[in-house]
């Protein structure tokens, strides 16, 4: 391997929101990953910091060529450029959109289990979350949309926005493309903007890639703002960038008003000269990520079959995210992570986060050097085996 995701990195007090815990103890929970980003990216950083002058910037015509250029390249999905909008991050547009596409008391429409920081966004803005909960097969271990709740949730006239995970956080499951139309175009009979948050959608780690909602035929895209960003893909979260995609011009426009009245759509100094660099010179270093973080996912699955047969993996084929059902072994995800972390040190997060039915499940995140992985895994094995 040309790049290394072997070496354990120190990332205690370095301001690391998740590694801010006692000297034992391993969180393997907020989506980021311990790897060092991709050396192209760094070095576009020290270019851009041994220029020195940090003044005020805007978001060049090169930054979105880079954007469309990866979307063509990695994905086979066009976007024109000026369809394109920089913002400050995934979540400060979603927050934007909420507030302006959206009124006090509406309803915002969700498929649950789903990643957490949406309640913030809604709830924050006095809007009410309403949750289509997805159907689980205690067979399979798999989900799917229950259709008809969808409908009716959508038929709703208080409901006007609908946030969609495509890919889902947390079950790792790639929305197909008939799947993605047919949500759409639901939406749009009712009058409902989908904001599509595609901030997983290069972490594909087998099968068929994910659907890019952009590249939709036109009629699916007319109440549609798609959502992507270089943040969960290269390991630059703190980068605040991220890229709405909206191609119905009276949408975008909207969508423009909502970054600006927020103040998400002024990049910071490292902010385009990183993204240019992770879009142009970055797919090497993703396509070893996948293949590393594939490999982690196969000897997780593995440890699990031989070791905790009472746990059940949910077969997702994107994220780094695991989502593990332990409904056989405690009625309570909370009280069971609190337990993990008490007894061995590993700090995972409780499904209870992500609403729905994620009581019966704990996420644990496996971008980690294998080494590190193999120390969560026992210590997991050794905290249900008590
Ligand atoms: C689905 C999803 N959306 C958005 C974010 C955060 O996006 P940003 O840091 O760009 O606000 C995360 C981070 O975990 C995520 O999983």
């Amino acid at each position: 391997m040309k790049y290394d995701f072997d070496t354990i990195l120190d990332r205690r007090h370095t301001n690391s929101e998740k590694w801010d815990v006692k000297s034992n103890e391993l969180p393997m929970t907020t989506a980021d990953m311990d790897f060092k980003t991709a050396p192209e990216i760094m070095q576009a950083m020290k270019d851009k910091i041994n220029s020195g002058a940090f003044g005020y910037e805007y978001p060049n015509q090169e930054y979105f060529n880079a954007v469309a250029h990866w979307y063509k390249t990695e994905h086979n999905a066009e976007a024109q450029t000026s369809w394109m909008r920089f913002a400050t991050g995934v979540i400060p547009s979603i927050t934007a959109s909420v507030n302006h596409l959206s009124h006090a008391g509406d309803n915002v429409l969700l498929m649950e289990p789903v990643y957490n920081t949406f309640y913030n966004s809604i709830l924050n803005s006095g809007r009410h979350a309403l949750a289509s909960q997805m159907r689980y097969d205690q067979n399979s271990y798999t989900y799917s949309v229950d259709w008809e709740d969808l409908e009716e949730k959508m038929r709703n006239p208080l409901t006007t926005l609908m946030i969609l995970c495509n890919p889902h956080n947390p079950t790792g499951y790639v929305w197909t493309r008939d799947e993605l139309i047919r949500i759409i175009k639901l939406a749009q009979k009712y009058g409902v903007i989908v904001i599509s948050d595609e901030i997983h959608g290069d972490l594909v780690l087998k099968g068929p890639d994910y659907t890019p909602t952009f590249s939709l035929p036109e009629d699916c895209r007319q109440n549609l703002v798609t959502l992507v960003s270089t943040s969960k893909t290269f390991n630059v979260a703190a980068l605040h960038a991220a890229t709405g995609i909206v191609s119905n011009s009276i949408l975008r426009e909207r969508f423009t008003r909502a970054i600006n009245k927020y103040e998400v759509a002024e990049p910071n100094l490292l902010a385009i000269p990183g993204t240019i660099a992770a879009y142009t010179h970055g797919a090497d270093w993703l396509y070893q990520l996948k293949q590393y973080l594939l490999s982690n996912r196969e000897y997780l699955e593995a440890f699990i079959k031989k070791n905790l047969p009472q746990l059940h993996v949910v077969p997702g084929t994107a994220t780094y995210l695991v989502w593990i059902d332990v409904s056989e072994v405690t009625d309570d995800s909370i009280v069971l992570a609190q337990k993990i972390r008490q007894k061995t040190g590993l700090i995972i997060n409780p499904g209870t986060y992500y609403h729905g039915n994620g009581n019966d499940f704990i996420r644990i995140n496996i971008a980690y050097p294998l080494a590190q992985v193999k120390d969560g895994l026992h210590r997991l094995a050794k905290a249900i085996k008590n």
